[in-house]
């Protein structure tokens, strides 16, 4: 089983960006952690990070043939991008929504989500977890 992790806009900053919101874990430290959770998973990861649309929408074209299930923190992008939300749509792979933040408790703004309705699911809150829960959740979504 494979499964792409994809992290958007601002998410290269974590341990820096707004701590009291998003916390002090580094997504190289999220990135090693994930690495541990899938070997003892039996399944494979690979990481990409961009803080532009296009990129995102390539890596997840990319993912076609290849991969079983993608993880996606669109950052901003979750709340406008429906380029990204029809990509994801496109390839027809289960993908999991996931957020650092429980983005239903803060600005409305970020209460509404354009990737979520094409997503098996979403994972929203629990900090830098909701990366370990949102790759159970993909292996869960690729066994059924
Ligand atoms: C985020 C929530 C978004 O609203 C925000 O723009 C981000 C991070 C999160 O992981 O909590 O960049 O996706």
């Amino acid at each position: 089983m494979k499964i792409m992790v994809i992290s958007g806009p601002n998410l290269n900053l974590l341990g820096k960006r707004e701590p009291g919101i998003y916390g002090v874990e580094t997504l190289e430290s999220i990135v090693e952690k994930m690495r541990e959770e899938a070997k003892k998973l039996g399944v494979e990861v690979e990481f990409f990070q961009s803080n532009h649309e296009g990129g995102i929408i390539d890596e997840i074209h990319k993912t076609m043939g290849i991969y079983d299930a993608i993880i996606i923190n669109p950052g901003a992008y979750t709340h406008y991008s429906i380029a990204i939300r029809d990509a994801v749509k496109s390839v027809g792979i289960p993908t999991i929504e996931i957020h650092l933040s429980n983005i239903h408790a803060r600005e409305e703004f970020r209460s509404k989500s354009v990737v979520a309705p094409v997503c098996v699911g979403q994972i929203s809150g629990f900090g830098s977890d909701s990366y370990i829960l949102g790759l159970h959740a993909a292996v869960l979504a690729c066994k059924k």
